[in-house]
């Protein structure tokens, strides 16, 4: 008898697991404490970011021409894949990438729309990503831009990025930019 209900209840159970093979768990809900439990960390970053338009390997690429009705270069939009740099020389060492778009969003000012994600190649970091969504015045001193999220020890990334123009050169439009990036994760 005994040995029945074991094997009723082991049928059951494969039964069950068929069930969920079959049909999946589309949603599952668990305390927030349960993440709450591991520590938060703050970790801050600091590097330099090189928009390099001129020459035979730029790294920022303008997808989209000023449309013909536009103030200034409204609706201009620039592809990147810009490196990341310890120090603010471009043979500093490489710590990551910023790979995304800039668009000329603001009608009345230098306001540019970022969307872009910072892809990490350095240590721990390496193949972690953070993203920054946000409102860009490229001419004010210092920008605040929102990181929205990121991955690998990233995940649940919240924070924000102070961003200073180091040198702009007026003839080919290259910059480089001090970033410190500020971000609360797991
Ligand atoms: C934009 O302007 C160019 C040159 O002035 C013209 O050839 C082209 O047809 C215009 N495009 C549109 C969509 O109006
Ligand atoms: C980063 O990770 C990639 C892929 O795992 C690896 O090829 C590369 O050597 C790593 N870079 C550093 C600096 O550790
Ligand atoms: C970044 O932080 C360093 C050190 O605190 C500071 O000297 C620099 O001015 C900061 N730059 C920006 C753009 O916030």
């Amino acid at each position: 008898m005994a040995s029945f209900l074991t094997l009723v209840s082991f049928y059951l159970f494969l039964f069950s697991t068929w069930l969920t093979t079959i049909f999946g768990i589309f949603s599952e809900q668990s305390p927030v404490s349960t993440y709450a439990k591991r520590i938060e960390k703050m970790t801050r970053l600091h590097f330099y970011f090189h928009d390099i338009l001129d020459g035979t390997k730029p790294t920022a690429i303008r997808i989209v021409p000023p449309p013909n009705k536009s103030v200034g270069q409204f609706g201009t939009t620039y592809m990147i894949d810009d490196p990341l740099t310890e120090g603010p020389e471009k043979t500093s060492k490489l710590v990551g990438r910023a790979q995304g778009m800039y668009a000329l969003a603001s009608q009345h000012d230098s306001g540019l729309l970022m969307v872009i994600n910072f892809a990490f190649l350095e240590g721990m970091y390496n193949g972690s990503a953070l993203t920054i969504l946000g409102r860009n015045p490229v001419l004010d001193m210092v920008r605040e831009m929102p990181i929205v999220g990121g991955s690998g020890v990233f995940r649940f990334a919240r924070g924000y990025a102070l961003a200073s123009t180091v040198s702009l050169s007026p003839k080919t439009g290259d910059a480089v930019v001090e970033y410190n990036v500020s971000v609360l994760h797991f």
